[in-house]
């Protein structure tokens, strides 16, 4: 017989069905053991009954090492008292085998240090709260496919291995390419350029890679990106577009991963709150608010977030300096995305500090058309997007003054040359992404095997 998924059991009320995967964890009364059991769908707590499986069985369910994978066999009973995920049903044990008795594991339920947990990620991805992210972060994946599908982009793969950068030259991984250089792809964008004269909207979706020298709760050198493309479409539907989808990812959540939501601890009415419009600023707006919270901070005036309570973390006031011109820091996005209760999108940042293929303008030809959306509660930046230069003269010039080497773009600029159009597009983080909607720390725990600026192990 096969085996019953465990967030399945609400449809096996009093039918006996069999369960696989591994112990959790254990507690035990006289005649009695409740093994907490999970399967990968789930946690359920199976009732071993000495009187039910016998002296041997009984013995060897008592003595169970944590992580013992095993088979059990019994009758699922309702009882909402019964803890587990999603809790409520528990399975009354006729027969237990074990398939292996594991050796001492190393993950116990007391505190960890994070070396420690990421040097045993391998196993600490079967930690409930790790799981649970991971879940979120899959659901996270299914629900851009299925919006980006059901809206008429078509996927496209773009390449891995390239000749040339597109999101600046520090941070590139170079590889040996026979007797050529390559790196490996900071974004698919300039080939999405490409594939949407072919087919007007498409995406790509799939690993990215910088070579961040940044240890922060943001920052990855391997993380997945999605990456929509669209032609004839300017800044403004881009912003509707972006903010239809991201709400969509997140109810997704809502819907699909309730019991892992649970697991986080994750209050679900903060995010059902997450529906279009999202409120759209101006980079010079950002800066000027940045200004005052740091004036107000100084006179010791009280700053308020969105929700009324005051704004923490600020102690040192000199992370918030800053002059128009720069780029926003970690700090500068947490203050910001503190005095809005959904995404907020700062429009319009300066030329100069943005990649060399966003519109410029044409009255301020030192801003351009970007967008970065915010995401609430410090998480910080989810999503860059911009309107690209569809001129190829403006674009030839932008390739000079960022000094890079022309030749790697002429397919690029080539695009422009016939039946060039404005076009817009945005990459969203995946992680950041699920990151912020588990509610978690850091972007390590968003993907099941991080890279890390001082980590490529295991
Ligand atoms: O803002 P970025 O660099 O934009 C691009 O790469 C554009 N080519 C996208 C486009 O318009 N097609 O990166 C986009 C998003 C960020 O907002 C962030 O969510 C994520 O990718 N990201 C990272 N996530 C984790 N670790 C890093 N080091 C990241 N760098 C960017
Ligand atoms: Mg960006």
């Amino acid at each position: 017989m096969s085996a019953t998924p465990i967030n399945q059991l609400a449809n096996h009320i009093g039918q006996e069905v069999t369960l696989q995967g591994w112990l959790y964890n254990k507690t035990g009364k006289g005649k009695l053991a409740f093994l907490q059991v999970r399967d990968g769908t789930g946690t359920c707590q199976c009732v071993v009954f000495k009187g039910n499986v016998g002296d041997e069985q009984f013995a060897d369910a008592d003595k169970l090492p944590q992580e013992s994978s095993l088979i059990v066999h019994g009758m699922v009973k309702a009882d909402p008292r019964a803890p587990g995920v999603p809790g409520g049903y528990e399975l009354d044990v006729k027969s237990l085998e074990v398939v292996q008795r594991a050796a001492e594991y190393p993950i116990t339920p007391k505190e960890h240090g994070d070396a420690f947990l990421l040097d045993n990620r391998h196993l600490w991805i079967r930690s409930q709260k790790q799981w649970a992210t991971l879940r979120v972060r899959a659901t996270v994946m299914r629900a851009i496919r299925s919006w980006l599908d059901n809206h008429g982009y078509v996927e496209m793969s773009t390449p891995i291995l390239t000749p040339s950068a597109a999101e600046g030259t520090s941070n590139l991984f170079e590889v040996d390419y026979f007797d050529e250089r390559a790196y490996l792809c900071q974004t698919g964008q300039l080939y999405n350029e490409a594939d949407i004269a072919a087919f007007g909207k498409v995406y790509c979706f799939g690993p990215t890679f910088r070579a961040e020298r940044s240890k922060t709760r943001r920052h990855l050198t391997e993380f997945w990106m999605v990456e929509p493309e669209i032609a004839f479409c300017k800044l403004d539907e881009l912003l509707e577009i972006e903010e239809q989808f991201v709400s969509y990812i997140v109810h997704t959540v809502i819907t699909d991963n309730a019991n892992e939501l649970k697991v986080l601890g994750r209050d679900v009415a903060v995010l059902q709150k997450m529906i279009p419009p999202f409120p759209r600023i101006s980079y010079d707006d950002a800066v000027t608010r940045l200004h005052t919270i740091q004036a107000d901070l100084k006179a010791g005036n009280p700053v308020l977030r969105w929700d009324g309570q005051p704004l923490q973390g600020f102690e040192d006031r000199t992370l918030l300096d800053i002059t128009w011109g720069m780029d926003f820091g970690s700090p500068h996005e947490t203050a910001l995305t503190q005095m809005f209760e959904k995404p907020v999108f700062v429009v319009g940042f300066p030329t100069a500090i943005k990649a060399f293929y966003m519109e410029p303008y044409p009255e301020r030809p030192e801003v351009c058309m970007s967008a970065d959306l915010l995401a609430p509660e410090g998480y910080g930046e989810i999503i860059g997007g911009s309107q690209r230069i569809y001129d190829p003269d403006v674009l030839i010039a932008r390739i000079h003054e960022h000094q890079l080497p022309i030749e790697n773009y002429q397919w690029y600029i080539d695009c422009r040359r016939y039946g060039s159009t404005p076009h817009s597009g945005f990459g969203l983080g995946v992680e950041r992404t699920t990151a912020w909607i588990c509610g978690i720390d850091h972007v390590r725990e968003a993907i099941p095997f991080p890279r890390l600026m001082n980590r490529m192990t295991p």
